[in-house]
């Protein structure tokens, strides 16, 4: 087997060899070309052809996989071994989806038991809910939702809810989690106490903005109900004495495990708000989907590989390539958000710039990510994806039986696939010079416009397709990124489970905190000093 370090010095010549290239061009070259670069899993179909490599440079990337030992590092992952080492834990998400029945330890310990029960328990109080047999004070059923969590806490859900989410539901489930009062504020606007459920969802029961929106929502709900309210009150944490500390009545304290991260956790009770206002059904399709893709990952060849493959190309584009951003965009309203999911799982997984054991990795780690719905985009960023001076690849995830007024659907589909197609295809100077010189215009105009008109071309990018946006195909394509994150991080010798990065900022703004409200002044530089001078003088800025 190749040994690391020729491997990546493989895929970098690889890479050099890519930019001068057209991607296009390949497909003339490489009559198999897309039978080996579309592949289907858990019901996704994932086309990367249009990827800057050829199958000769895929070769490159998984042997590089091979090298990195991708296949030992999965093993050790489904095996509840310690492969979050800074922090001592396994990250086993995936027995949070595993259907009844499955065997995953961690650290050698059966959890799959506890797993069941849990969401057994889950289940009861959801249906219960949404049954109106679990009643708030005045045994008025609950009608609304309040979710309180951020991060982690947040983002699956949020996902979840707005991409299943039926048009007229039968609980208003709403989500709160920047500590911007604005947004509690706009959240609780209309809603009835007496019908609101409130669920702090925080895996520490220690984030500074779940605590202070979970304060705010119980003092919402004592100031029309009184000290009864608590019964409104529901936390999900791996830190179930916290949250009885803050008033939740144990019973409604739904725990999970310190080996879930934060941004793999939708699949545990952090789901909670999302399957009862969803339905269980609901949400066990979502799991046995993200499950369906544990099975892919597992047993697929390294080759034939959803994400291990997606991983490949991404990271053939930034350190074969050296592109620092990629931009993530769903042509379907309902996934909106997946980009900003992404974010925090891509980012807060693997931005990081030393490996497991603390050495400088040596190469460039996680892309930034950024996108927004298709078409809405287009008519954004596309300019610069487009002809930007950056070459900026571009994930589509696109639904090929979407719902509603057909006429729209095929628009919408139409302007994925052609985006896809123009980015890589482009338009050369040459012919527009053409068609400006048959429009009649003069050789100075057209010198100057032609070249603003040309397309470079050769912008890569992956397609995604789901069949339907059903509750499976959903928690397939979390589960496919997850995945993909975690082989970049096998690859690049990082820790994808921590997130160290996090903690100055939390840390200096508890300081910071603490001078607005009148403490002693610390030592600052002279900019931030001006800032906590100037808002300390704000009584606006300044209230405890
Ligand atoms: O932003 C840091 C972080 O720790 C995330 O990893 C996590 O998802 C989020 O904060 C929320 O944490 P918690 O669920 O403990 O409130």
């Amino acid at each position: 087997m190749t040994d690391l370090d020729t491997a990546w010095r493989r895929l970098l010549e690889a890479g050099g060899r890519a930019s001068g290239r057209r991607i296009a061009g390949l497909f003339d070259v490489e009559p198999d070309r897309l039978a080996r670069l579309a592949l289907t899993a858990a019901g996704l179909t994932l086309d990367l052809s249009k990827q800057p490599w050829s199958l000769a440079d895929l070769a490159a990337a998984l042997d590089l996989a091979g090298a990195a030992q991708v296949e030992a590092a999965r093993a050790a992952l489904f095996g509840g071994q310690i492969v979050n080492r800074s922090e001592g834990r396994p990250a086993l998400h995936m027995a949070l989806r595993a259907a009844d029945g499955a065997a995953f330890q961690a650290k050698g310990r059966p959890v799959s038991p506890a797993v069941e029960a849990s969401r057994a328990a889950m289940r009861t109080f959801a249906e219960g809910v949404r049954a109106g047999d679990i009643r708030g004070v005045g045994a008025r059923p609950f009608t609304a939702i309040v979710h309180i969590g951020i991060g982690g806490s947040d983002l699956g859900p949020r996902l979840v809810w707005e991409a299943l989410r039926p048009r007229d539901p039968a609980i208003d489930l709403r989500f709160v989690a920047n500590v911007d009062p604005a947004e509690i504020e706009l959240a609780l606007a209309g809603l009835d106490p007496a019908r609101t459920l409130v669920v702090a969802v925080s895996k520490s029961f220690t984030t500074q903005e779940t605590l202070a929106n979970a304060g705010i929502a119980r003092a919402w709900l004592r100031a029309a109900l009184g000290e009864a309210a608590d019964a409104h009150l529901v936390a999900v944490s791996a830190n179930p004495e916290a949250a009885a500390a803050f008033g939740v009545a144990p019973d409604r304290v739904f725990d999970f495990w310190d080996w879930v991260g934060g941004r793999y956790s939708v699949w545990s009770a952090v789901g909670l708000s999302c399957a009862i206002a969803l339905g269980w059904e609901v949400f066990a399709e979502l799991l046995a989907g993200a499950a369906e893709m544990d099975v892919h990952f597992q047993t697929a060849p390294l080759h034939a590989n959803a994400p291990v493959l997606l991983a490949l190309a991404h990271v053939f584009n930034r350190d074969g390539l050296g592109r620092p951003i990629r931009a993530v965009v769903p042509y379907a309203q309902r996934l909106r958000l997946f980009p900003a999911f992404l974010q925090q799982l891509e980012m807060e997984s693997n931005g990081k710039r030393v490996d497991a054991s603390g050495r400088p990795v040596g190469r460039a780690t996680a892309a930034a990510v950024f996108g927004d719905a298709g078409t809405n985009g287009q008519h954004a960023f596309f300019q610069l994806l487009h002809q930007g001076t950056d070459v900026i690849p571009v994930d589509f995830v696109a639904v090929a039986g979407g719902e509603g007024e057909p006429d729209s659907q095929a628009k919408l589909l139409a302007n994925a696939v052609a985006q896809a197609e123009a980015l890589m295809v482009g338009r050369a100077e040459g012919e527009v010079r053409a068609e400006l010189q048959a429009a009649g215009l003069d050789a100075a105009h057209i010198d100057a416009l032609a070249p603003q008109r040309a397309f470079p071309g050769d912008r890569p990018s992956s397609f995604i397709l789901m069949d339907r946006l059903t509750p499976r195909a959903l928690g397939a394509v979390i589960a496919l990124y997850e995945h993909k994150t975690f082989v970049e991080g096998v690859l690049w010798g990082i820790n994808s489970f921590d997130q160290w990065g996090v903690e100055l900022g939390k840390t200096l703004a508890a300081r910071v905190l603490g001078e607005l409200r009148g403490g002693p002044r610390g030592a600052h530089d002279p900019s931030t000093a001006a800032l906590i001078a100037r808002l300390a003088d704000d009584p606006s800025a300044s209230e405890p």
